[in-house]
């Protein structure tokens, strides 16, 4: 027998429960609040394809070729002109480079910054991509709890003021897994205690172009401009297996990165690059981004609708954007005793464990993007069916 031996990183990674999610999700008899994905209604398959034969006919082989590490310059150019215009920052393409998906900027951002033992501060809950991201790094994960006025300043204020981390990573618009937005005293606070600290901070903006309302919110960066990287991507608005997405950082950072980068892929798929910059040219993306946001706030009522209904016991929280909204559960009933329950009743949601360094037994995250509209009071009332079974 060969005993292998893997490297004591991948020992700190926390266990992960998307083995049984996806084969829960299999099954279409269960009506699953489980998952994460953008719903296939609104991916422009069409135009998509129609953006792929424009690009071959006018690139031909040059489509399929090597690229540059910072990605195809004219996206960059798209992607720092809009957050001009959109959000008031001051970038140029200088300041932007593409990745395979903003979870590559997760993974080679730490790559950048953790040494083994470096402290890093995740929001609790907190994004369980990230977390397993960072987790490879061997930092030492400290946690800063987020409710419905963003993160608790006081503990934020104590961590940064005492062990000086390397980087605060916050998710500011309609988080994942629980749906808050930083109000915007919030944001004030959070770049007036970071502003000469030394540790930097990551905004992870991946649900910002789809707030229910239509109107952006300011990034944290604008505050914080020399001291903090925002990432964003295309797949919550246009098409999540292109895996386009990318980091937005002050120069210096941007050059190690690179770095990292280069060693890790050489450079992000060009011909999705290629493909996304015609769509880009030939569509109008914020009428894209509307046409999401709608679908996802009309599936988000009905299902606040229905747990306020069939599930008073359940306290929630109420998204103003994104994709997801967290549940807290009766005390007495566990969260995988209630995913497991729920799958018998024929519903899943996803156990708060991951999203937690710590704890998060009594939370579940209900996800309103992928669900099918017609399902979701079955689902929900299912779910009371499970709530009910546990209480015996
Ligand atoms: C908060 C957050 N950040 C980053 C990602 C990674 O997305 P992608 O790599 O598709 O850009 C996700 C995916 O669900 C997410 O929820």
């Amino acid at each position: 027998m060969t005993s292998y031996r893997f490297a004591r990183r991948l020992g700190a990674v926390p266990p992960s429960f998307l083995g049984t999610l996806f084969a829960v999700s299999a099954d279409p008899s269960v009506i699953s609040f489980a998952g994460g994905l953008p719903s296939p209604a609104v991916l422009d398959a069409d135009g998509i394809a129609r953006a792929a034969s424009e690009v071959f006919a006018e690139f031909g082989p040059a489509a399929l070729q090597y690229a540059t590490t910072d990605g195809h310059r004219p996206l960059r150019a798209f992607i720092a002109d809009r957050y001009r215009r959109r959000l008031g920052l001051d970038v140029t393409a200088e300041n932007v480079q593409v990745v395979n998906g903003s979870q590559q900027c997760l993974d080679l951002f730490a790559k950048c910054l953790v040494d083994p033992g470096d402290s890093v501060l995740v929001e609790a809950p907190g994004y369980l991509g990230a977390i397993e991201a960072f987790s490879l790094y061997e930092p030492s994960l400290v946690s800063v709890p987020v409710d419905e006025l963003g993160p608790d300043l006081e503990v934020l204020e104590r961590i940064v003021s005492g062990s000086r981390p390397k980087f605060f990573y916050a998710i500011p618009n309609s988080q994942n897994p629980s749906g808050l937005t930083y109000p915007d005293g919030a944001r004030r606070a959070v770049a007036e205690l970071l502003d000469g600290s030394g540790s930097l901070l990551y905004e992870d903006d991946a649900f910002g172009e789809l707030f229910f309302d239509g109107r952006p919110r300011e990034p944290i960066m604008r505050r914080l401009p020399g001291q903090s990287v925002l990432s964003g991507s295309f797949s919550k608005v246009l098409a999540p297996g292109m895996r386009c997405g990318w980091i937005l950082a002050p120069e210096p950072v941007l050059a190690q990165f690179n770095v990292a980068k280069q060693a890790a892929d050489l450079h992000s798929n060009l011909l999705s690059q290629l493909v996304l910059m015609r769509w880009l040219e030939t569509h109008d993306l914020d009428a894209q981004c509307r046409r999401v946001a709608t679908y996802y706030e009309q599936n988000c009522r009905a299902l606040l609708d229905a747990l306020d209904d069939r599930c008073p016991e359940l306290g929630h929280t109420t998204p103003e954007g994104g994709m997801f909204l967290l549940a807290r559960i009766p005390p007495g009933i566990s969260s995988l005793a209630l995913f497991e329950e729920g799958v018998r009743q024929g519903v899943a949601v996803m156990p708060g464990r991951p999203f937690y360094l710590e704890g998060g037994d009594d939370v579940v995250r209900l996800n309103f993007s992928c669900v099918d509209p017609g399902s979701i009071d079955e689902g929900v009332a299912r779910l009371s069916r499970a709530l009910r079974a546990l209480r015996g």
